[in-house]
């Protein structure tokens, strides 16, 4: 078993979490956030550190619903407090504690996800008054924080080679440059992964680093760690070396989508086959998952296969099942037995178009771009006209307002 299996094991046996978890590193502020909780929690938790601590305790237990996080100790208390939002879910309320008096880092620490930020020395009314605000914020009567349901589309496929990440490729270039939708496209594929090679850009650093350390994933790390294919398209795509193995955070892929959910509309994810826990969590996250595969008995018990692993996972998730290189008859199953025994109708067909592929290879562009025409990318074009994705703004009244969207709790297991 991976350390990153153990660590989701241990998580899913941590059913009695504490409401409130403080990490604070002096005694002053220590003695007041301890008397304070013992007031306002049955079982508060009190831990010495800082955001690190914070991150690293976190990443193995279930989510309070208030953490109190001391940043003075942090080099920048902003960048701190993003990492923590990246790395916690949203349902958690973050207040942060700090030493610097000035109303520009408050607001911030503020813009930065904290729901409060108060300065040293701390009084006990003080943080009650924030205890009380993140109360607030709770009450169905306040005004609603509005969270956009942001696309997340994994697609995987149900053996090698079925087409997967053309599907990923394809239908990003159509969400972004057909759909004008700003879209992030990610190849969690680290080893093998051929995304940056078929779009011919270099392999972007930091995905591994995402991977590995969820706090280090903040606005301006997803912005370095991303290629611009396009100004509506960018893409994280590595090829990391065969030669270590990579130490997965279980709260790193929440952690990523998040923070590129923030300044995309959509993200397509390439899901590998391979690893177990990424794999768990991406679909654990998706908002819809495209299983690609041919019809052949091979692919038959591969995609039986995936699906019980999603139904286990994500059983509420939207899945479609594609079949690639599968109109026309030359498959070896038939559709319609195919579908019988998967139990699941395949909702799209995909042609076997060798030539438009042969000739589209050495472009280094998809094929909705190189070959807009062909019958394959006019199928991904239906099926990104029928994929979810956030309201588009409004105008109204010169001002951008935002339709209320779905909210995205995050599940605990
Ligand atoms: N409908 C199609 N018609 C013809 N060729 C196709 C079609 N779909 C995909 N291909 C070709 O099949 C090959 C494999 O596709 P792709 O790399 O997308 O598969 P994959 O499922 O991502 O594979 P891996 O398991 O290695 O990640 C590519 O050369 C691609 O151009
Ligand atoms: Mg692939």
């Amino acid at each position: 078993m991976s350390v990153a299996e153990r660590v989701l094991e241990h998580k899913s046996a941590d059913a009695t979490a504490a409401e409130c978890i403080a990490f604070v590193g002096d005694n002053q502020t220590h003695s007041v956030v301890d008397s304070v909780l013992r007031e306002y929690f049955a079982e508060p938790l009190l831990r010495d550190g800082g955001p690190n601590r914070a991150i690293e305790f976190l990443s193995s237990t279930v989510p309070p619903s208030v953490l109190i996080v001391d940043v003075s100790e942090a080099a920048s208390p902003q960048t701190a407090m993003m990492s923590l939002r990246a790395a916690i879910p949203e349902t958690t309320k973050i207040i942060g504690i700090g030493t610097v008096n000035d109303i520009a880092v408050y607001r911030e620490i503020v813009d930065s996800g904290a729901t409060d930020y108060l300065v040293k020395p701390v009084t006990e009314k003080a943080l009650a008054s924030a205890l009380n605000r993140t109360e607030e914020s709770d009450d169905p009567a306040a005004p609603e924080v509005v969270h956009e349901e942001k696309a997340r589309i994994a697609v995987i496929g149900s053996r090698g080679g079925v087409g997967s990440s053309t599907l990923a490729v394809n239908l990003a270039w159509i969400l972004s440059e057909e759909m004008k939708r700003k879209t992030a496209l990610v190849d969690l594929d680290l080893e093998f992964g051929t995304i940056a090679l078929s779009l011919d850009i270099e392999p972007t650093r930091g995905l591994r680093e995402a991977l590995e350390n969820p706090a280090r994933v903040d606005g301006l790390f997803i912005s370095s760690a991303m290629a611009k294919l396009t100004d509506l398209l960018s893409v994280m795509a590595t090829e990391e070396n065969l030669t270590a193995e990579v130490n997965f955070n279980p709260n790193a892929v929440e952690a990523l989508f998040e923070a590129l959910g923030r300044i995309n509309d959509a993200i397509v994810i390439d899901v590998p086959r391979s690893a177990y826990a990424v794999r768990r969590r991406v679909f654990e996250a998706a908002t819809e998952i495209l299983l690609i595969t041919e019809l052949s008995l091979s692919g038959l018990r591969d995609s039986l296969r995936i699906l019980a692993g999603i139904k286990e996972v994500a059983p509420e998730t939207k899945v479609r099942v594609i079949a690639n290189r599968a109109a026309g008859g030359k498959q070896a199953m038939q559709l319609k037995d195919f579908q019988r025994a998967l139990e699941h109708k395949v909702d799209l067909l995909l042609p076997d178009e060798p030539k438009a592929f042969n000739s589209a290879a050495n472009t280094g562009k998809p094929l909705a771009q190189s070959h807009a025409k062909a019958k394959v990318s006019k199928a991904i074009r239906k099926l990104a006209g029928d994929i979810k994705l956030p309201e588009l703004k409004e105008e109204k009244d010169g001002k951008a307002t935002k339709k209320k969207g779905l909210g995205r709790l995050f599940r605990r297991k």
